[in-house]
């Protein structure tokens, strides 16, 4: 069987993914605050589910539990980091920021660099980081969401990078939703809003391909072609 652990799994695409993890034969790890939610997952498939409750902004906390966890589950194979926060912050309130920040960066970090410790240690592992379509550009209604998941983007492609060239079979996947039937989606102008299942279905797929960058659902990769080409003074009145 092959053992993962998912951070986020209490709502949405994480827990959308934990239920295919778990139809597909893995051992899972599932994380998140709300103990809960993890509990009546763990009651739906009592023998694939590992439970810690724990928020990732507290470092020592998520290494401690990362480890016990994955001793618990015998090993592990593959991390997903689904955990993710972002509010619309017009009046710019530092706190806001503050909290997506200590969340989208320093809990992500702390995440990332501990699964690939890990993986190098054992020479293959695979590190699936669900960013967001968002981290493509800056974004007025939640300036710190789109500036941390560009921080994700960027952050990831430097691990995937140190992979190729530790030349271990280490891989290393970005996932880019666009918009996802979660409560994350959030602003005005929202379309196109996919179903959670099949947004979870399509990652497992790019997961089970070892693909480097997709966006979910497939048609937002041209939404994220056209973001990527629209010029600053243009950009700058929307
Ligand atoms: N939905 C969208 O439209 C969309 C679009 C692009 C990207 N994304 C990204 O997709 C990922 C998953 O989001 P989602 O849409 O599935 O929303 P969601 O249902 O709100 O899931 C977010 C998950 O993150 C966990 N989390 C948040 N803060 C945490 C903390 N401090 N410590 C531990 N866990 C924490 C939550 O668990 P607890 O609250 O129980 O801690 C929850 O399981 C996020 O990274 C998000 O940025 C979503």
């Amino acid at each position: 069987m092959k053992k993962a652990i998912i951070i986020g799994a209490t709502s949405g695409i994480g827990k959308g993914l934990a239920k295919i993890l778990a139809e597909n034969n893995y051992r899972v790890g599932i994380t998140g605050r709300r103990t809960e939610l993890l509990k009546e997952l763990k009651d739906q498939y009592p023998d694939s589910f590992f439970v810690k409750s724990f928020d990732i902004r507290d470092t020592d906390t998520t290494i401690k539990l990362l480890d016990e966890l994955t001793i618990e589950s015998g090993g592990l194979d593959l991390l997903i980091i689904s955990s993710g926060t972002g509010e619309l912050n017009d009046p710019l309130d530092f706190n806001i920021e503050l909290q997506t920040i200590e969340t989208n960066v320093t809990g992500f970090t702390c995440i990332a660099d501990w699964a690939f410790n890990y993986f190098e240690k054992q020479k293959y592992g695979h590190l699936v980081a669900i960013t967001s379509i968002g981290g493509l550009r800056g974004g007025r209604q939640a300036p710190s969401y789109n500036a941390t998941k560009a921080y994700q983007i960027n952050y990831i492609e430097a691990l995937r990078q140190k992979a190729s060239n530790l030349k271990m079979p280490i891989t290393v996947t970005d996932i880019r939703p666009g918009f996802v039937d979660t409560d994350m989606a959030k602003g005005e102008g929202k379309f196109w809003v996919q179903p959670v299942e099949k947004v979870s279905r399509q990652i497992y797929k790019a997961i089970r391909r070892k693909k480097k960058i997709v966006y979910v659902t497939r048609r937002w990769g041209i939404v994220a072609f056209i973001i990527k080409l629209i010029p600053r003074f243009i950009y700058n009145r929307m």
